[in-house]
């Protein structure tokens, strides 16, 4: 297992590149799965979730080729069963069933049960095929989903906490090759569900509205294979941008969509942080004073869940107090623990995190303890006196393409130290 040890306290400077959305790509990827023609995907990042879900392609009998940030996935013979062990790996995974129950008419997947950030049920996935005329049943830890037919219905996705990102993507997919017409009331307005209706029309499927709640899907007969471009990490972008301010740097984001995290960048704007475009260009560096901000998490186009902990992390160094509340995932607030060991000072009440900001950071050993808690660690870590060391960074791996090179070229301290005890650089 790899670890990062940080020698923090250099301001970040210069120009970083983003690369395309993991979150983008992984239900893209399961959509090649609803034709028998190949699929290109391009500005694909290699990142261990995307070569995990490869391998899911695979032993459902796709063939998967991945080189130089291009996948080419071709589904002309497959099988309908996700395997648990394969499932339980990767949650994300579970939006291959609606492809699968489209192209098959029936499939068995392994349900995902929980995980690091929380319980993170199935059921409105599981509603929406319902609806299309799915039968269902759930037993020894899968669920098997038929339909002879699939017929387009009204679906309304709205939960607990709000849409649903995969169970909309999902939904989506399936109803693309149903009879007649689906609408997806609550469907989540996310930019990688925009992103993944461009990929379903491009192979001919009919969806409009996607990006917004109300999402409509005229089936179609079949779909062809078809060459798409993922958009540019919005995760990413907002991790490097809080990172360039939490170290009191200058950054400049190429390839980034500031119009895909604009509740990030008006947090940042709002603790005092300047970002300004340049052209096609972002370019972050510090105001006279850092404020402390209070935030919520909310579905998309609020402030995203997965940029929360890095928040934090700048929050630790902002003078005053912040709130955070996190409403989409109720266990989210690990890297709290972690980010005290440098010396932050957060108490947790309920769904909130009241973060006292100190003036320095003083370096630790830290253990990540899921993909965006390890983001914000090393945000900390960036930032903070002294050698820090990050333990189980195979978190960050997931759903960061080559966060050590970027940051290294950024100027920061920061080496990869593998389970031998070498420099994995
Ligand atoms: N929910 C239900 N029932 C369901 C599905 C979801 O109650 O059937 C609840 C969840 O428990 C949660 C809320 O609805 O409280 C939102 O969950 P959602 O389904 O939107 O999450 P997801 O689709 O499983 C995606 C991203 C996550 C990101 C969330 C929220 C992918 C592969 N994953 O997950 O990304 O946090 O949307 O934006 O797209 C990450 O990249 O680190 C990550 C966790």
């Amino acid at each position: 297992m790899d670890r990062f040890v940080i020698h923090g306290g250099v301001p970040l400077r210069g120009e970083v590149t983003i690369s395309g959305a993991k979150n983008a790509v992984l239900p893209i990827m399961a959509a090649a799965l609803l034709t028998s023609e190949p699929c290109v995907i391009r500005r694909v990042p290699d990142l261990s979730d995307v070569r995990f879900m490869a391998r899911i392609l695979q032993s459902l009998g796709a063939s998967v080729r991945f080189e130089g940030g291009v996948l080419a996935i071709q589904a002309r013979q497959i099988q309908g069963h996700g395997d648990y062990e394969l499932v339980r790996k990767m949650r994300g995974s579970i939006c291959v069933m609606g492809p699968l129950l489209a192209r098959l008419r029936e499939t068995r997947v392994a349900l995902p049960g929980g995980c690091a950030i929380g319980v993170r049920p199935v059921d409105l996935h599981l509603k929406g095929f319902r609806a299309l005329g799915a039968e269902l049943e759930i037993a020894g830890g899968y669920v098997r989903a038929a339909a002879p037919r699939l017929i387009g219905a009204e679906v309304f996705l709205g939960g607990r906490a709000g849409p649903t990102v995969l169970g909309t993507a999902n939904i989506m997919m399936a109803a693309t090759l149903a009879e007649g017409i689906t609408i997806i009331d609550s469907a989540a307005c996310e930019p990688e569900i925009a992103d993944l209706a461009g990929f379903l029309n491009e192979m001919g499927a009919r969806i409009s509205g996607a990006g917004s709640p109300v999402i409509t899907i005229a089936g179609v007969k079949e779909l062809h294979g078809a060459e798409h471009e993922a958009i540019p990490d919005r995760i990413e972008a907002a991790t490097f941008a809080i990172a360039a301010a939490a170290t009191g740097g200058e950054i400049t984001l190429r390839n980034a969509r500031p119009d895909h995290f604009r509740a990030v960048l008006d947090k940042l704007r709002e603790a005092g942080v300047t970002v300004e475009r340049h052209g096609p260009a972002l370019v972050v560096r510090p105001g006279p004073v850092l404020r402390p901000v209070d935030i919520t998490t909310q579905p998309y186009a609020g402030f995203p869940t997965d940029v929360q902990a890095q928040m934090m992390a700048l929050m630790c160094l902002a003078p005053g107090t912040s709130v955070i509340t996190e409403r989409i995932f109720e266990s989210r607030f690990m890297h709290a623990a972690e980010l005290a060991r440098l010396g932050a000072d957060i108490s947790i009440e309920g769904p909130s995190a009241i973060v006292k900001g100190v003036s320095a950071l003083s370096g630790a050993q830290m253990m990540a303890g899921d993909l965006r808690a390890s983001a914000a660690l090393v945000i900390a870590g960036l930032a903070a006196r002294g050698a820090t060391e990050i333990l189980r960074v195979y978190h960050i791996d997931r759903g960061y393409e080559n966060i050590d090179a970027k940051l290294r070229q950024l100027g920061a301290r920061l080496e990869r130290i593998s389970e031998a005890g070498l420099g994995g650089e």
